[in-house]
């Protein structure tokens, strides 16, 4: 054994550890509004920052020394004053920021909150459905994707499909599978008066919300949701398809894509948003990739194990992807676009 690999990777887990214990104290500082508190207001002391926040001063001096110790923060030692950078502000406390990433720490918690049952599932070989995690996970998963699909949705990804645009802003039906607190639903039903949204779930509770969120966006006009599996939906003739990171979720999803395949009207398109990925694992490899496989483990496998044998996972790649769109009968499948968290397809008959 070599004394300088122990030492590197014990550093590796040390910082690991360091950043599991820390992402609470993002999460309270999300909560209880102390980034809010900092956001623009440039150098605080932290009896300044516990006035502002309303929070007693002795918590607050414990946690502007954990947002120091990690970068988080700046720290003056002349002034004892503590600095929320604009550029981390944008990251941590601006809701419309498409870097807006304070709700990541609630999926990751809610991993945390279910690991008993996930070492249940994983102990059995038994499948562990979506409706079985805490409900962090639901409002997580939509606060963190609504930013990606806010930015590129309908201003790049459908306008990606050939002539799509086109015919949505003229009329036209969507389908939006899986589409959970329906972010995607909601913004598609805005861009588009004139379509039919439908937004399409098997969590019930999840669409409860999205009805509840649509009619807070004053879209229900043109936006209904369906509960039902992915396999079974009764919305039919549809001009386009959605599936906004949820294929992977599903078991046997050549199941899934087969109904989408029945339920497209002639000239439709799927529009396939999955989670970026590599084809081979070797290439899987930094923060995303590292995030997906955790989240893929403990939700995305686990709940396709429910309804099948076969698990995608959340970085399947477009190998495996295209793979399934084939076994549904789908014979053209194109790359459309990528950011660094998700690979777009164009799937037609
Ligand atoms: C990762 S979430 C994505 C939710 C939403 N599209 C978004 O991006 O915020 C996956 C969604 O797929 C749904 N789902 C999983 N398996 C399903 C199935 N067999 N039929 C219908 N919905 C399913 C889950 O309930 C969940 O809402």
């Amino acid at each position: 054994m070599q004394q300088e690999v122990i030492e590197a990777f014990a550093a590796q887990v040390l910082n690991d550890v360091a950043i599991a214990y820390s992402g609470v104290l993002v999460n309270i500082g999300h909560k209880l509004g102390l980034y809010r508190a900092m956001a623009g207001q440039g150098p605080l002391t932290s009896e300044q920052v516990a006035e502002r926040s309303g929070v007693r001063e002795r918590y607050v001096r414990e946690w502007l020394n954990n947002q120091r110790a990690g970068g988080y923060l700046h720290y003056d030692p002349a002034l004892r004053a503590y600095t929320l950078p604009d550029e981390h502000a944008y990251v941590l406390v601006d809701t419309e920021s498409p870097t807006f990433l304070a709700p990541a720490f609630d999926g990751a918690s809610s991993i945390w909150l279910d690991e008993d049952k996930a070492i249940d599932a994983i102990k059995s070989g038994q499948g562990m459905p979506w409706s079985a995690h805490h409900h962090r996970l639901f409002h997580a998963t939509e606060a963190l994707f609504r930013n990606g699909y806010r930015d590129h949705l309908v201003g790049s990804w459908i306008p990606a499909i050939e002539g799509m645009d086109a015919k949505l802003r003229a009329g036209g039906k969507v389908a939006d599978v899986g589409c959970g607190h329906g972010a995607s639903s909601i913004l598609m039903a805005k861009a588009y008066p004139a379509a039919t949204i439908v937004g399409i779930d098997n969590h019930g509770p999840s669409l409860d919300i999205a009805r509840q969120r649509a009619r807070d966006a004053g879209v229900s006009a043109n936006l209904t949701f369906e509960q039902a599996d992915a396999r079974s939906y009764t919305t039919a003739d549809c001009d386009l398809i959605c599936f906004m990171d949820a294929l992977h979720d599903m078991g046997d999803p050549h199941l899934a894509a087969s109904h989408a395949y029945s339920a497209l009207a002639e000239d439709g398109a799927l529009l396939l948003v999955e989670p970026f990925a590599n084809d081979d694992v070797e290439d899987n490899v930094g923060p995303v990739a590292r995030l997906f496989y955790a989240a893929s483990l403990t939700m995305c496998t686990a709940n396709a194990l429910c309804d099948g044998d076969h698990a995608l996972g959340a970085q399947a790649g477009p190998a495996a992807t295209s793979e399934v769109l084939r076994r549904a009968s789908f014979t053209r499948i194109r790359l459309a676009c990528q950011t660094p968290m998700n690979i777009v397809y164009e799937v037609r008959r």
